[in-house]
């Protein structure tokens, strides 16, 4: 018999003694946080690292001859290091740091786009967030690559069939989707995708925004071509996120941005590239964000994935159960494959109404479109609120939620 191991609960308590900010009392009323998928909040691990950096260990990097460009320049490419071992890249120059997740898929929209010819199409799901739209749209409208849309279901899933039958005539060069929504909390069918994808000749982008909260990602196993994600969700600092790309694709891209640090050579007639992934990174990066990239990796790895996976499997299935139960509140996607986003309407009131009488109570939800009009037309809204979970997150905190939002009610009855 196969005994599967359950992994250990999370002790909450401790994790949220790491956290600075959650101890805090909001409007008079302790804190309660349900915003992590606009921004998490930051562990402790998190600021010493960036402080102490500050304090005794910080110079430009890749250029300094001196000592302290040296040892700033290891601990920043130890955050590659660090991104690379959590994706299970193959290689660490498949790793290319960004500014953010928008940067990321800018970059591919101009560079990976450069290869598309005109005639060929990218596809994009019903449940992209805006980044994830307007620069394919940009590219469209410049180099003319269609852009394809594939629907989405009611219960808030990637409608497969129609996703194959999109790709059927070879014309789609790239598939760029969410792995995660931000809104629906869905997590797209990722092995499926690629496979089909792959079998009509189509590379694959995944934007990992919210997805590489909540899972463990490994890139090779799943065979996808690129995937991007950003640090601040994943409890690190603003600033920095990442581009993985299969390596003989990074080779062929152009570069995006021009400047110092991705050149090889230089003249008025010419200038060379730096080998990847420097041809992608211009500019002074982000060196301090690079090291806390770095803390809040090994910070998350030190709890494990199934750990967080398992408590936020908790926490949505009471926020869905407790939600679900009050008069007039409806939730706006019911995928079975989930992470730890719920968004909800209620009956006769605005979303912002909502958040902001939530609000007077210490409890943080967004509310508003999300960055994601195209979904919200299609479930026939122009905003949620959406409460979103973290790794700190505490049932107690859902049972608030869900008895504020029954407060809320009785005001718009
Ligand atoms: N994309 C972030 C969100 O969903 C900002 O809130």
């Amino acid at each position: 018999m196969n005994v599967i191991a359950k992994p250990a609960a999370l002790d909450v308590a401790a994790i949220r003694a790491q956290f600075p900010i959650l101890s805090q009392t909001v409007r008079g009323k302790p804190l309660v946080f349900l915003d992590s998928a606009a921004s998490a909040q930051k562990p402790r691990a998190v600021i010493d690292a960036m402080r102490i950096a500050m304090e005794t260990q910080y110079a430009n990097v890749h250029r300094g001859l001196h000592w302290m460009s040296e040892r700033t320049t290891e601990a920043y490419e130890a955050a590659r290091d660090a991104v690379a071992a959590l994706m299970n890249a193959g290689d660490r120059s498949e790793i290319v740091l960004t500014r953010n997740v928008t940067e990321s898929l800018n970059l591919m929209a101009h560079s990976y786009g450069s290869l598309l010819k005109p005639g060929q199409a990218v596809l994009i799901s019903g449940m992209e967030h805006h980044s994830n739209i307007v620069p394919w749209q940009m590219l469209r409208d410049r180099a003319g690559i269609e852009l394809r849309v594939c629907p989405i279901t009611d219960a808030g899933e990637l409608d497969m069939d129609a996703f194959e039958t999109l790709l059927a005539d070879g014309k789609v060069g790239l598939v760029s989707i969410t792995h995660m929504s931000n809104v629906l909390g869905t997590v797209t069918p990722a092995e499926r995708i690629v496979q089909v994808a792959h079998a009509h000749g189509a590379k694959v982008l995944f934007d990992g925004a919210q997805a590489v909260v909540h899972r463990a990602i490994d890139v090779q196993a799943l065979d996808c071509d690129f995937y991007a994600w950003t640090g601040h969700k994943l409890y690190g600092p603003t600033g920095i996120g990442v581009l993985y790309g299969k390596r003989d694709l990074l080779e062929r891209m152009p570069p995006f941005l021009g400047g110092g640090d991705m050149i090889s050579s230089v003249s008025y007639e010419r200038s060379t590239w730096a080998a990847v992934p420097h041809k992608f990174e211009a500019g002074t990066p982000p060196i301090l964000e690079g090291i806390g990239l770095k803390a809040a990796i090994d910070w998350v790895q030190a709890i494990g994935y199934d750990a967080i996976a398992a408590h936020e499997r908790s926490l949505v299935d009471h926020a869905l159960a407790r939600l679900s139960a009050i008069e007039g509140v409806h939730i706006v996607g019911r995928a079975q494959d989930r992470g730890g986003v719920v968004s909800f309407s209620l009956d006769r009131a605005h979303a912002h109404d909502v958040a902001t009488l939530l609000d007077r109570q210490g409890i943080a939800v967004r509310a508003g479109h999300h960055c994601a009009e195209p979904l919200m037309g299609r479930f026939n809204l122009d905003s949620t609120a959406r409460a979103s979970f973290g790794v700190y997150t505490t049932l107690g905190e859902i049972d608030a939620l869900a008895d504020g939002l029954d407060r809320v009610r009785t005001f718009f009855k």
